[in-house]
């Protein structure tokens, strides 16, 4: 007998029983076509049952308030509606014996006016990412965002929590705080995007405060153990971002004090593209913070089922994510489990309405066949 694969082991995810370590990435599909960005039984709820096998899912980024929004027909965790619609797809998976995080989503300056009736996209500070936005009308340039107030600030960390309260009440089995690829959070960590001189920016205590005030505010609608969380380091050259010598120490101090708290997770990313010309980029995320933090850590971004199993067997990571190959691999975890080779996914069909694409990528295997 073969030695079981390390991405089939069992995990114990800080209390939430894993049948396996093959995580299902959020991924953004675009899909929640209606006036109240509501996702529905019929769509997403068969989309995420589909890949209900998965160890864990971690549903698509979900905007926690209007102002959060900036990509057209993304779902919301904002509405009473909203929550509604969430229950009809959590209620799915966990009928298929899955499991399912709800990722909370405050893209920050990665906007446009088109979104919030003329009125500017809010950010730490008045830096145009110079990016596109996916607007209703098509991509569109990204604008110079009204730097937040304190005020603003403060109410936007009452709104992650709202949107926590909510997602608890739609029946998710955790969260995870969007604190990645360029969106608001990350824009306050780096200092090209964050140049406040208040107590949220010039050192990098001030940069970390709102996501560790984002933290404490959840903390107090839901069980910290339920909690997980999203970083991406070296991200450099996407979503508008820019790394300087402050950034990765800024990651470095955030990790180390994410030890104070008992999340669900840590779920990190390896650089999106090629950083090794950047000097005070990190080239190997999971090796440099594995010895850093105590907790459980997702690794993401470009594995496959051999490089899955070893970053788990060298002991740099406790479970592994996978975006894109759930996308055509709704069986992925029995794919892995019988060596079924993959189903390419189809890029022209990610972010457009309706079942194409999103329903119709079949599973090749016995047991995933049965979920369906
Ligand atoms: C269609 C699509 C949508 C995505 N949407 C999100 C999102 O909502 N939130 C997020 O944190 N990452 C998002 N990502 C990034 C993925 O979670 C993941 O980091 C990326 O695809 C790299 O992993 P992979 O190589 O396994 O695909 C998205 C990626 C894709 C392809």
């Amino acid at each position: 007998m073969s030695k079981k694969q390390a991405l089939l082991e069992p995990y114990n995810l800080n209390g939430l029983e894993l049948p396996n370590r093959v995580v299902m990435a959020p991924m953004t599909r675009s899909r929640a076509t209606n006036s109240e960005n509501k996702p529905t039984g019929e769509l997403q709820g068969e989309y995420y049952k589909q890949r209900a096998s998965a160890g864990l899912i971690i549903a698509e980024g979900s905007q926690i308030s209007k102002r959060a929004v900036g990509y057209v027909n993304t779902p919301g965790i904002y509405s009473q509606e909203q929550v509604e619609g969430w229950k009809e797809v959590t209620h799915k998976v966990h009928e298929a014996n899955g499991r399912i995080f709800l990722q909370l989503w405050h893209v920050g300056r990665m906007s446009h006016p088109d979104f919030h009736n003329g009125e500017l996209p809010l950010a730490p500070s008045a830096l145009n990412p110079n990016d596109k936005s996916f607007t209703p009308e098509g991509f569109k340039d990204t604008v110079t965002p009204k730097a937040m107030t304190i005020e603003e600030i403060k109410e936007t960390v009452q709104d992650f929590k709202n949107a926590a309260r909510n997602a608890m009440e739609a029946g998710f089995d955790g969260v995870e705080i969007h604190s990645s690829n360029g969106y608001l959070l990350h824009q306050f960590f780096n200092a090209t995007s964050n140049h406040r001189t208040d107590e949220y920016g010039g050192s990098i205590e001030n940069r970390a405060k709102i996501l560790f005030e984002v933290i404490d505010a959840i903390k107090e609608v839901m069980p910290e153990n339920k909690i997980g969380l999203r970083l991406n380091p070296s991200l450099n050259g996407i979503f508008g971002m820019t790394m300087d010598e402050e950034t990765i120490p800024t990651f470095d101090y955030i990790i180390k004090k994410l030890n104070d708290y008992d999340l669900a997770y840590l779920h990190l990313s390896e650089p999106f593209n090629d950083v090794s010309d950047i000097p005070y980029a990190e080239t190997e995320i999971a090796k440099r913070y594995r010895p850093m933090y105590n907790g459980t850590i997702i690794i993401n971004a470009g594995f496959d089922q051999e490089s899955g199993n070893r970053v788990i067997e060298e002991g740099n990571a406790d479970l592994v994510a996978f975006g894109k190959p759930f996308i055509s691999n709704p069986d992925l975890v029995e794919r892995f489990e019988q060596n079924v080779p993959l189903s390419e996914y189809n890029q022209d069909t990610f972010y457009t309405p309706g079942k194409e694409g999103y329903l119709d990528y079949e599973a090749k295997t016995e047991r995933a066949e049965a979920l369906q």
